[in-house]
């Protein structure tokens, strides 16, 4: 267990060694445990976190918010929109002075090829620790709540197939900041990690590469896949959600028009018949039901995509009482 964490800013698990991991995911019980039998845990009472947000959120807004009060401080929730950083305050603005009123500052700015500058411009700026509540390359507390959720539901992670597919969707463009982190994390804890996806929806390359590094390390595994059925087979986590296809085109016409024809790309009985019996079914939510994912595959038994977002409150809570 590492304890010296204090400052440390949040942006991607990539940047965190695996005894500091570890020691989230250590605290992240206990917290849970706490929470579960009523004991009191106001370990950051009189702190404050500013959550600036650029982009809509359900859940990474109320469990942050939720999970500063339960540790006895206070978040405050401010939309970029009424702000003045549309009238000049640069990300050094925001860095030097939020981190002057505040003990850490929250980003989601998921903008293509803006967000993970913007937030690390931030960080630099400022004297706190800046946590990256999503940008467009990752998706960190998303990631560390999966990976809680799978020791949780299947103990060691080690040796477990984990298939991070595409899956289609008609919302919108997403960002494929949650693909890029559950490869970027699953190869740090020796999994087999399978990227499953059409040749139009890569990955940042250079994500990808450090990914296979990853695996290598800790004697996992990690493969390619462009066959959606494939993707399923013989898999003990299947985690099929959509993200654009940023990298081939950053029209949304022609990427609605790519993505048009792979709307047999969804997850339903059939396919997780595939993958092993008690194989579970992950999303970050919010998913497009019935076309991303049918009702049955996500209501259904295999289904732990509430345990999964109830985890976001506990791993958050473990990184803000280390680093606040
Ligand atoms: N999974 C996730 O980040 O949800 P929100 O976009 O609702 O915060």
């Amino acid at each position: 267990m590492q304890t010296h964490l204090r400052g440390r800013d949040m942006i991607t698990t990539q940047e965190w060694t695996k005894d500091e991991l570890d020691t989230i995911f250590d605290v992240a019980f206990d917290l849970k445990r706490k929470r579960a039998l009523g004991i009191s845990h106001a370990t950051l009472r009189d702190k404050v976190l500013s959550m600036l947000f650029f982009f809509t959120s359900t859940r990474t807004r109320n469990s942050f918010e939720a999970g500063m009060a339960q540790l006895g401080g206070h978040a405050q929730f401010v939309d970029s929109t009424t702000t003045q950083i549309s009238h000049g305050d640069t990300a050094k603005e925001i860095g030097e002075i939020l981190g002057r009123y505040n003990d850490g500052i929250a980003i989601r700015q998921c903008d293509w090829g803006v967000g993970n500058q913007y937030i690390r411009d931030v960080a630099a700026a400022s004297r706190v620790p800046v946590l990256n509540m999503q940008c467009d390359h990752f998706h960190p507390f998303q990631i560390l709540a999966d990976m809680m959720t799978i020791m949780e539901k299947k103990g060691d992670p080690r040796g477990l197939t984990i298939n991070v597919s595409y899956a289609y969707a008609k919302s919108y463009q997403k960002p494929m900041s949650v693909p890029i982190s559950l490869i970027l994390l699953m190869t740090r804890f020796g999994m087999n990690v399978r990227l499953t996806h059409p040749p139009e929806f890569n990955l940042l390359p250079q994500y990808v590469e450090q990914a296979k590094e990853n695996a290598r390390k800790s004697r996992g595994s990690f493969e390619l896949v462009d066959d959606f059925d494939a993707g399923f087979k013989g898999a003990d986590i299947v985690y099929p959600k959509a993200w654009g296809c940023m990298l081939t085109t950053e029209s949304h016409e022609e990427s609605a028009k790519i993505s048009e024809q792979y709307t047999d790309w969804i997850t339903d009985e059939r396919r997780m018949a595939l993958a092993k019996e008690d194989a579970i079914y992950m999303h970050c939510l919010p998913a497009d039901r019935n076309i991303e994912v049918t009702d049955g595959v996500i209501d259904g038994p295999n289904s732990v995509v509430y345990d999964e977002a109830e985890n976001r409150l506990h791993v958050q809570k473990a990184v803000m009482a280390l680093t606040m």
